[in-house]
């Protein structure tokens, strides 16, 4: 018996996804999904589809009544909101891999949800090619889910790789990550971690059910690390990679942030490298879980805007389990972080804020210290990121209260003092 829904899709955005997925869609007939129209900004551009397939009037699309789903695919959020909004209030089901949108717009996304009871899906906005907002949503139960740490900046990975394994500059591995597509067309926002953290926000949605802004969070790119920074890596036997992070701290409240973290070659994500994203999850009973594939690129974005369709041929939504279901978890800044600083001068650095400093190396060039300090000493502040300071988050990088009075009274000890 066929229950499937027919899906008539209302396609925006026609760029490396909107192609992707127009060309995915001709090679799964099996899916019954067919897309109507596509709308787009410019209609001068030669496409590699029939012309009478676009437009650029996006009410075409939305007041069009056979368009049962709309997919929205395209760059500035303000628009992608609009559209994402008009769709679901006309009761159509949207599938969207506007991260950033998504991220500026949870609030709002989340009532319309409710509102109208519309589905709106959107797997591609985070890691592309990885399962991980239905894993996070459907898998983990609000107690079992420890730890979440994830590679989810495909560029970022892409552009740290070139550099520490081809040793390419900077700038050349920026330029190769904009050829293949993967970067934004702005690419700060990959550089400098606005990217990471927006997919960051919703993905504790799922994973914890809080619902922060992204600016709330603490985050920076890659664009401070220094290249001596990636030769006291390698001195090391790290690799350096721009992490999202979340962990459940004893007091039940969650520490989350997006640093470049120092990562050990036997990390799960030490084998993440170019345009691949990873995740890895502790949870209760299960121990590490680790989820790996491509974070970026047309194919594997388009293969999660593709599962998406599949699933709303099943009428399936988010429940937003871990918000509405059991009693959501608060986000601390109450924790300490053992941190990499490395910087020109001294002047320029808090030393008094941390409460243990555990290596220090100075030379004529540039200087570096390994300490712990608060993480309120870090939120909300910017010593940390400017004056060519440049800071790493050391392996493990959360301490809690406890460990950080033996850390006191050890050194103490050590200094023979008590
Ligand atoms: N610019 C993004 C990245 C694209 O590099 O991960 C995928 O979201």
């Amino acid at each position: 018996m066929e229950t499937h829904k027919q899906l008539t899709i209302g396609l925006f955005g026609f760029g490396v996804v909107g192609e992707g997925l127009y060309k995915v869609l001709q090679q799964t007939p099996s899916l019954k999904a067919s897309i109507k129209k596509v709308c787009i900004k410019h209609s001068g551009k030669k496409r590699e589809a029939p012309a009478e397939l676009f437009t650029t009037d996006r009410d075409i699309i939305l007041n069009d009544p056979e368009i049962n789903v709309i997919v929205e695919v395209i760059n500035e959020s303000g628009p992608a909101f609009e559209i994402v909004s008009r769709a679901l209030k006309s009761g159509k089901s949207v599938v969207s891999a506007s991260k950033k949108m998504i991220a500026e717009h949870l609030p709002e996304l989340l009532q319309l949800q409710k509102e109208t009871s519309a589905s709106l899906l959107y797997e591609a906005a985070a890691c592309a090619s990885i399962p991980v907002i239905r894993n996070l949503e459907e898998y983990y139960d609000n107690d079992l889910l420890h730890s979440i740490k994830a590679i989810v900046n495909g560029s970022t990975n892409f552009i740290l790789t070139k550099m520490f394994e081809e040793k390419l500059e900077f700038q050349e591995a920026l330029l190769l990550a904009q050829q293949l597509g993967f970067a934004e067309s702005d690419p700060s926002l990959d550089i400098e971690g606005y990217d990471a953290a927006n997919k960051w926000t919703f993905l504790l949605t799922h994973a914890y059910g809080i619902v922060e802004k992204t600016e709330n969070l603490v985050f920076s790119g890659i664009d401070h690390i220094h290249a001596g920074d990636a030769e006291v890596a390698r001195e090391k036997h790290y690799d350096i990679k721009l992490v999202a992070q979340a962990k459940k701290l004893a007091n039940g409240k969650v520490a989350a942030f997006v640093l470049p973290q120092f990562i050990r070659q036997d990390d799960h994500l030490a084998f993440v490298k170019n345009e691949f994203n990873g995740v890895v999850i502790e949870s209760g009973f299960a121990d590490k879980q680790f989820f790996y594939g491509k974070g970026a690129g047309s194919f594997p974005t388009a293969s999660a805007v593709l599962s998406d369709l599949s699933a709303l041929r099943y009428e399936y939504k988010y429940e937003y389990k871990k918000l509405y279901h059991h009693t959501p978890h608060e986000l601390t800044d109450d924790f300490y972080v053992r941190v990499y600083l490395s910087f020109d001068d001294l002047k320029y650095i808090p030393k008094e804020k941390f409460q243990s400093i555990e290596e220090w190396h100075a030379d004529n060039e540039r200087k570096y210290l390994i300490g712990v300090i608060h993480f309120r000493d870090i939120k909300g502040h910017t010593w940390w990121r400017e004056n060519g300071t440049s800071l790493v988050l050391t392996p493990d990088p959360i301490i809690e209260d406890m460990e950080v009075r033996k850390l006191k009274k050890k050194s103490l000890e050590l200094a023979g003092l008590i």
